[in-house]
């Protein structure tokens, strides 16, 4: 009956993240998935978020069905991290948020509502993007392209090729959007560059699509969503998928959201109702746990200042170790050209050179990247760093 289904060759990620854990050997280091690592190369639990959890354990309850939007008071905490709880946007109710499952749920549910609205648009993603971009929207049909992004000479931005191309877009493309800490690139826009998109968005009538999975690990909270809230400032009518995976440690809870500014709050009311119901086609409506950890959190003064704080820690040692992965480097190769190491934000560091090295990383030194030329940051510690900068610069030889 199935002899026609084909062999999945697997996703390029998890995959690698099965052969890193099969290593036998020891002095191994995975800079491969997006997660964010302690010094100690553990996935931490944060302090708030185990201080939240006690208190939901303290008042358990049986644990009924969630409405299909997911619980109203995560919805409201997923717009005050987005756009601030003092947004016109947010007080006006102008928007329509759904609770998801995790970040990759938002993009389905809103790839899915594009394609039954606007099905003669197509979608354009950064080049490169996260591999799962163009495989979400191509699975609801949609015809996926790239526009140019990074520059393989400055390990930077082509903003004059990305702003081209968006420049002769028919109106309705709707064009992915990395807010903050591109991935995979770590490569990201100044806010006078994003202003000069938002005014492109506006002119071309253009559907821009947010995709943040990183909000506090690239500039700050509010830096890192200066996108969005110029996106919703100049009245632009758009859809942000956001996750919690990375910032609340959270990665197994699935806690992510989608959220689609619209013009006013009748039209957020009608499209929220549309939202719900290929939730309910899907799979009827979210789980309660994992969001209920986050809304406590955001929604408790003291805790969401213990979260800014344990986020802000996270975002100081990916700093550290971009510094120290550098330093590193140059102490060894003092004409290194790796500056972008330090120039890029977030978790991700792309480069031409670490693509063309990836596979003698990974065999010679138990060094895992993405064969793309990415390597996540969080991986190193201060007891591996040197041995990575050691290897990197073996095989440059
Ligand atoms: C990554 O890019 O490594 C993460 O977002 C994990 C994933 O789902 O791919």
């Amino acid at each position: 009956m199935f002899e026609h289904f084909p062999r999945y060759p697997g996703d390029p990620i998890f995959s690698l993240v099965d052969r890193f854990r099969q290593d036998p050997r020891p002095e191994k280091v995975n800079l491969s998935i997006g997660l964010y690592y302690d010094d100690a190369g553990n996935v931490p639990k944060l302090e708030s978020v185990r201080i939240a959890e006690q208190a939901l354990q303290a008042e358990t309850q049986a644990c009924i069905y969630q409405p299909m939007a997911g619980a109203a008071n995560y919805r409201q905490a997923v717009q005050e991290v987005l756009f601030g709880a003092a947004h016109p946007k947010v007080t006006a109710k102008h928007i329509a948020t759904a609770q998801t499952i995790g970040g990759s749920g938002a993009l389905k549910l809103g790839s899915d509502l594009l394609k039954q609205y606007f099905p003669e648009s197509q979608v354009w993603v950064s080049d490169p993007s996260w591999d799962n971009h163009a495989a979400i929207f191509s699975g609801s049909g949609f015809t996926v392209n790239r526009y140019p992004y990074f520059d393989a000479a400055s390990s930077g931005v082509n903003f004059a090729g990305m702003t081209a191309c968006l420049e002769q877009l028919p109106a309705r493309s709707i064009v992915l959007f990395h807010p903050c800490c591109h991935n995979p690139t770590g490569v990201d826009l100044t806010p006078a560059q994003w202003d000069d998109v938002v005014r492109i968005c506006v002119a071309r009538e253009l559907i821009p699509f947010c995709d943040i999975a990183y909000q506090g690990l690239g500039q700050g909270m509010e830096e890192d969503a200066y996108a969005m809230r110029a996106m919703a400032d100049a009245g632009l009518s758009f859809f942000v998928s956001n996750s919690f995976s990375k910032t609340f440690s959270l990665y197994g809870e699935r806690c992510g959201a989608l959220s689609i500014v619209c013009k006013d709050a009748e039209e957020a009311d009608r499209v929220l109702g549309q939202m719900e119901f290929t939730v309910r086609r899907s799979y009827s409506s979210p789980p309660t746990h994992g969001g209920q950890i986050v809304a406590r959190v955001l929604l408790n003064p003291q805790l969401n200042a213990m979260w800014r704080a344990e986020v802000g820690a996270m975002r100081a040692r990916i700093l550290q170790m971009r510094q120290a992965l550098q330093d590193q480097i140059l102490i060894l190769r003092p004409d290194a050209q790796v500056g972008f190491i330090t120039a890029q934000r977030g978790m991700f560091s792309y480069s031409g050179f670490f693509a063309t090295h990836a596979q003698a990383l990974r065999d010679r030194f138990g060094i895992y990247l993405l064969d793309s030329g990415r390597i996540c940051i969080t991986g190193l510690t201060t007891g591996n760093v040197r041995r990575v900068a050691q290897a990197v610069v073996e095989v440059m030889a």
